[in-house]
């Protein structure tokens, strides 16, 4: 098979080529990814380096840097490949960012992906699956949300997700189109853009700097290991039904348990090494999506947690501190981060 993952270069989209391409040796895999600020060849270093040892007929690894939102693009790549799946993991990932400035994230979220459906549709590719959030539905304040909860985005990124869904299921309900949505939960895990509240805490940590915290802590997020998303997602490629979506999550806990956990393992005491910012304007207390129907329906489960996971993950970005160094350097970095650790929003 030919499958293209879009965004491959990212956090959850490197984690799902490398899963890929090691779990199904028969297939080629393509990455289409723009190489924003949050993309990083770096992260796919291993399978680049595997290929390089190849005869160029044999290689099963294919990045092409290019957008999803251009079209002209989309259509030479699907005319000349005939892809079987396609996953798209490309968008604008930053909450605090998209606070700041919303149009990237209309241009790729919104935009790309109406891109994308056109070209699925158009070169009849037999199974699409777009990779979405529990953040479409919004703070739950009790209970949990299944796939038929409403869609009450909060934020301008988690609209831009819900605006992408709306448009994939009007797709599915006007053209029939073979669609599958995954909405997941907080991932943490390896290779995770170090603005995002775990890797920038151990980095932190490591370079003698306070952790930023917003508000309280006291936010509820349902974490989930990026390795069991992927687990799950090659499970939906595969197994699921077409025209459904599911709901991914695994445990719910504050971000300051989270904390607790990682500080723990450094040895180091939170309160002393914190410090709390304005909130996010319009901040979801609590996600807790319902992850049932996945459960049942494709007998998928967790199978890391945040006690036995989480450590490790806190041990990788201790021992590569060079993967991270290297884009906390960057200006690009700098100039979010001063915003953010201050919660500047505007
Ligand atoms: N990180 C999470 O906890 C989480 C949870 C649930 C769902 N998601 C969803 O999973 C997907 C991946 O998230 P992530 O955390 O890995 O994101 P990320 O920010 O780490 O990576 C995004 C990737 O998309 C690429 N990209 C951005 N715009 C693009 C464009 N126009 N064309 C092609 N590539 C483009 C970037 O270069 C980058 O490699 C996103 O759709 C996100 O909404 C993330």
């Amino acid at each position: 098979m030919n499958i293209l993952i879009t965004g491959g270069c990212g956090f959850i989209g490197s984690h799902f080529v490398r899963t890929w391409y090691n779990r199904h040796p028969e297939d080629t895999v393509f990455n289409l990814d723009l190489l924003t600020y949050a993309g990083n060849r770096d992260n796919l270093a291993d399978i680049e380096a595997n290929e390089r040892l190849l005869d160029i007929d044999v290689r099963r690894y294919h990045f092409i840097q290019g957008s999803i939102t251009n079209i002209q693009l989309l259509d030479a790549l699907f005319q000349e490949y005939h892809f079987d799946v396609v996953i798209n993991f490309a968008a604008e990932t930053h909450v605090d960012r998209s606070i700041i400035s919303m149009t990237d994230f209309i241009n790729t979220n919104v935009g790309g992906v109406r891109c994308l459906m056109e070209a699925v549709r158009t070169h009849k590719v037999p199974r699409f699956v777009h990779i979405s959030t529990d953040e479409v539905y919004g703070s739950v304040d009790a209970g949990s949300a299944n796939e038929e909860a409403a869609l009450r985005p909060s934020n301008p990124y988690s609209s831009s997700k819900a605006a992408a869904d709306l448009i994939v299921l009007s797709f599915i309900r006007t053209h029939q189109m073979p669609v599958i949505i995954v909405r997941g939960s907080n991932n943490y895990g390896t290779f995770q853009y170090p603005e995002k509240l775990i890797p920038l805490a151990i980095s932190n940590l490591i370079e003698g700097k306070k952790i930023p915290i917003h508000g309280t802590g006291k936010h509820v997020r349902s974490w989930l290991h990026v390795e069991d998303f992927c687990d799950a997602i090659d499970l939906i490629a595969h197994k699921a039904p077409i025209r459904e979506v599911f709901n991914v999550s695994a445990e719910e806990r504050t971000n300051l348990d989270v904390l607790e956990i990682l500080t723990k393992h450094l040895k180091k005491d939170l309160a002393a090494h914190s410090e709390h910012v304005s909130d996010r304007p319009g901040a979801d207390t609590r996600y807790s999506p319902d992850s049932t129907k996945l459960r049942t329906t494709l007998g998928w489960a967790p199978k890391r947690s945040l006690a036995n996971d989480l450590p490790k993950v806190v041990d990788w970005y201790l021992v590569h501190q060079d993967w991270w160094k290297k884009i906390k350097e960057k200006k690009e970095f700098q100039d979010h981060y001063e915003k953010q650790a201050k919660g500047q929003w505007y």
